[in-house]
């Protein structure tokens, strides 16, 4: 042991579009997405240790009592799988500080994995290639590659084959956090029972999307915002459509479900519009309300000290 300490952060993510297809022999289903990194970030601390180890401290308004402390948390399987994979045996302190929203579909148990994997690599002096770090972070779930990459990127196969996407200037999110998380499994499961007996099409991403985000229309991009798990997720918290809707009042371009919910996303030109947005909904007490610009870096080392 050497006593050395690496910090990354990891940033949440939103879809801009998320196209959900039929299910693939594996049990996932097909996905087309766009995904884009915000600034909310949690950061991840790992020193050396003789055990493995988890602890989880929180923003006062986040709720981390469902985030487990034991093996099954990602930042152990990240840690687990690495060692395994270059034949170590190490123990490590892992600190997860959480700004990411637990349960918020903004995938912030990805952003903690990717977050893992880059700081141990870097705690235990390994320096692995970039493909074989994407490859051990599509093993640990289908947007950690994703929060490795950050920027904007196209998703596909089940999320975890990434290609950046280049976009222009910054774009501002409002964005709607709930007390209550929702699960993953539970959204796609309602999608299913939405389409029982039906023929699931593939996945696509709308054209129109492309284009508002080459050309940075905002107007045109708050029309191309699409979900679709926003359905399944609004069948489960019906109470969030009035917060869409109240969002898009408020002069927010567009609005959303983010990933499979329940956080909502309103799009805003600018910090003082978000401002703005921001300030109205929460007035109306639909939830802790934040903002953040988009697109910004994925997992990257804020401290060495190894
Ligand atoms: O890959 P990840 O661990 O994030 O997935 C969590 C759950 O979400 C899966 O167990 C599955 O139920 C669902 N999922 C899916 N299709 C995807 C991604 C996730 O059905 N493409």
């Amino acid at each position: 042991m050497n006593g050395g300490t690496v910090a990354v952060t990891a940033p949440a993510k939103i879809n801009l579009s998320l196209g959900v297809g039929p299910v693939r022999p594996d049990g996932f289903h097909a996905l087309a997405t766009v995904y884009q990194a915000v600034g909310l970030f949690d950061q991840v601390t790992v020193s050396d240790a003789d055990d493995v180890t988890v602890t989880v401290r929180a923003e006062a308004r986040l709720d981390v009592s469902g985030v487990p402390t034991d093996g099954s948390n990602i930042v152990v399987r990240a840690a687990r799988l690495l060692a395994e994979q270059k034949g170590l045996e190490r123990g490590v302190a892992i600190t997860i500080d959480k700004g990411i929203p637990v349960a918020g579909g903004m995938a912030g148990g990805s952003a903690d994995g990717a977050a893992a994997l880059l700081a141990c690599d870097h705690l235990w002096g390994l320096g692995t290639a970039r493909e074989e770090l994407l490859e051990l972070a599509a093993e640990l779930g289908s947007d950690v590659p994703f929060a490795m990459v950050g920027g904007t990127a196209i998703g596909t196969g089940r999320g975890e084959l990434v290609s950046p996407l280049m976009t222009r200037g910054e774009f501002w999110w409002v964005i709607l956090e709930s007390d209550r998380g929702l699960s993953t499994p539970q959204v796609y499961a309602e999608f299913d029972e939405m389409h029982l007996g039906a023929v699931v099409d593939d996945p696509e991403i709308p054209d129109e999307l492309f284009q508002a985000l080459r050309t940075h229309d905002l107007e045109a991009l708050g029309k191309a915002l699409t979900n679709d798990l926003q359905a399944p997720a609004l069948r489960l918290r019906p109470e969030l459509a009035r917060a869409l809707d109240h969002g898009r009042a408020e002069s927010a371009f567009g609005a959303v479900v983010s990933g499979s919910g329940p956080s909502c996303l309103f799009l805003c030109e600018s910090r003082a519009h978000a401002t703005q947005v921001a300030a109205g909904l929460a007035e109306r007490g639909f939830g802790h309300v934040s903002f953040a610009p988009g697109p910004v870096h994925g997992a990257r080392v804020v401290a060495a000290d190894a």
